[in-house]
């Protein structure tokens, strides 16, 4: 991790007013945001580490834990709300052992929300990666993540 985050450092000069892009850039190479990272960002540049957590907490951008190899994205949206997702988003919880926002122990799955995926006329719809899910039901959150099929999504 020094290497790279040192390579990243090296290429900003070292203000203040830097710190989102060279959180942006921690983050692309990181997947998040590794709290020895966030200390070394704040020494480099000569700002309270506290300062820059904060600065850090305050985006919905940036992570603080790692991500999962599978992202999970759970629409709430009107659409998929009104058809269930809800209950879609218990069943997965339940599956994965995981809420929402969390990653898996095992760094399987991360699982995320999001207002609206854009396909609203297929509702109740969720992500697996960069697929869409649609007509969600509980039996087919079963077979995406029932414990026989938990390490076959890709
Ligand atoms: S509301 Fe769920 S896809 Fe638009």
């Amino acid at each position: 991790m020094e290497e790279q985050l040192n390579a990243i450092l090296s290429s900003y000069e070292k203000r203040r007013d830097n710190l989102i892009p060279i959180l942006q850039q921690v983050q692309e190479e990181f997947g998040y945001l590794p709290e020895d990272a966030m200390l070394k960002v704040a020494r480099a540049i000569g700002m309270p580490e506290s300062r820059v957590y904060a600065v850090a907490t305050f985006y919905t951008m940036f992570r603080f834990t790692p991500m999962g190899k599978n992202r999970i994205t759970i629409c709430r949206g009107t659409a998929c709300h009104v058809r269930g997702a809800t209950r879609i988003l218990e069943e997965v919880e339940q599956k994965l052992g995981i809420k929402e926002g969390e990653t898996s122990e095992d760094l399987e799955y991360t699982l995320e929300t999001a207002a609206c995926i854009g396909c609203c006329a297929l509702a109740p719809c969720i992500m697996i990666n960069d697929d869409v899910q649609a007509k969600l039901t509980p039996k087919k959150v079963e077979e995406f993540f029932g414990k026989e099929k938990k390490h076959e999504v890709q």
